[in-house]
């Protein structure tokens, strides 16, 4: 029952007749509910047609296994999963259940993608970044030395080479952010108050937006523990933002932050949620990938920093949406007092 895989066996019509903590927690059930159901009446559709797939199949070709991956929408989540089916057979070789058994491959993969993309960050900046200071320079020089030699009131000349030195350090900036992505710093952690932290950057916020709600509950028995204040102000100031972006869409609306401490789990959990344009199934998988956005002038890099971050600080990030409308993100940091 205590292994990590998820395992569900089925008897000959499809009824559930164990189930694991694994399989249970992954799927958000309870083993109650499960028992003795048929899975139709449990799994979503996406599953049961993959289950069905594997019957199909195997009464055609008679194989004993089958593994495949499959992606999966959950209600709070899209997760990577490797299923195996196994045929179960009695002395006879008839039929009589199968047997599921589920690795959930999401954060590996989620990591090894991680790593491709600071690696792509990486290598395009410094391949951009080259070439930039001489194309620079030459304009400059161009500029020095030639303007002056055309008639007063042509302006062509350096208005072009001056497009040239602004769209160049627009690109230098464009790489520099490539590569803060690529190379950022390892998180140096300090007993720091993350209320105030919060409330800090809050306030930057509360004049500037006059069509936002902010409100904040800190947890008054959060003391300070250890965690990097800058890092954790860039966490703060993304996820505001991608907030205030949201709400502005609609016109309006609220971000509402908590914190709290969990003693028995030893565990600080920060809840941001908002009620703007919400976030659809389809787009939570992508989220923190690095370069993804729905925005016209978004860089997609927000998340993937925050993320990175909030690894760093060996704690979780996740989203849900917040109900009736808008989008909540929750981040997990272990409650350090001492290092580790
Ligand atoms: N609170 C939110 N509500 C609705 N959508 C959100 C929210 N937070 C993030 N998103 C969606 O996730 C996408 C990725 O967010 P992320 O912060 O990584 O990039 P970005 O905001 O588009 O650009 P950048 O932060 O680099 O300027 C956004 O484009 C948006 O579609
Ligand atoms: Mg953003």
């Amino acid at each position: 029952k205590n292994v990590n895989a998820g395992v569900i066996t089925l008897d000959r019509s499809g009824k559930i007749i164990t189930i694991n903590e694994t399989a249970v927690t992954l799927f958000g059930l309870r083993e109650e509910d499960c028992l003795n159901k048929n899975y139709r009446e449990i799994f979503t559709s996406e599953l049961i047609r993959k289950i069905r797939f594997f019957l199909r199949n195997q009464e055609r070709t008679r194989q004993d296994l089958e593994s495949r991956e499959i992606e999966l929408s959950l209600p709070d989540r899209n997760v990577h999963l490797a299923i195996s089916f196994t045929r179960l057979n009695d002395e006879q070789n008839n039929y009589i259940g199968m047997l599921i058994i589920i690795n959930d491959l999401t954060e590996i993969i989620n990591a090894q993608k991680a790593v491709a993309w600071r690696e792509v960050a990486r290598r395009i900046a410094h391949e951009i970044k080259n070439p930039l200071t001489p194309i620079a320079l030459s304009a400059e020089r161009i500029q020095r030395k030639y303007a002056s030699l055309l008639q007063e009131g042509d302006k062509v000349l350096s208005s072009c080479t001056s497009t040239i030195i602004k769209q160049v350090s627009a690109l230098k900036q464009l790489v520099n952010e490539f590569s803060n992505f690529a190379r950022m710093p390892q998180a140096k952690p300090t007993m720091q108050d993350l209320n105030e932290v919060i409330s800090e950057t809050l306030n930057l916020y509360r004049h500037a937006r006059p069509d936002c709600d902010f409100s904040f509950q800190p947890d008054e028995n959060l003391v300070p523990f250890l965690f990097d204040q800058e890092q954790m102000k860039r966490v703060m100031t993304n996820l505001v933002d991608n907030s205030l972006a949201a709400i502005k869409s609609v016109g309006g609306g609220s971000i509402n932050i908590t914190t709290k401490l969990d003693k028995s789990l030893q565990i600080v959990i920060i809840e941001i949620c908002d009620t703007g344009l919400g976030i659809s199934q389809q787009d939570k998988s992508k989220l923190f990938e690095p370069y993804f956005s729905t925005k016209q002038a978004g860089m997609g890099l927000g998340l993937a920093i925050v993320k990175t971050i909030v690894q760093d600080h060996r704690g979780f990030i996740r989203v849900k949406d917040n109900h009736p409308r808008g989008t909540c993100f929750i981040i997990e940091l272990p409650f350090n007092l001492e290092a580790p």
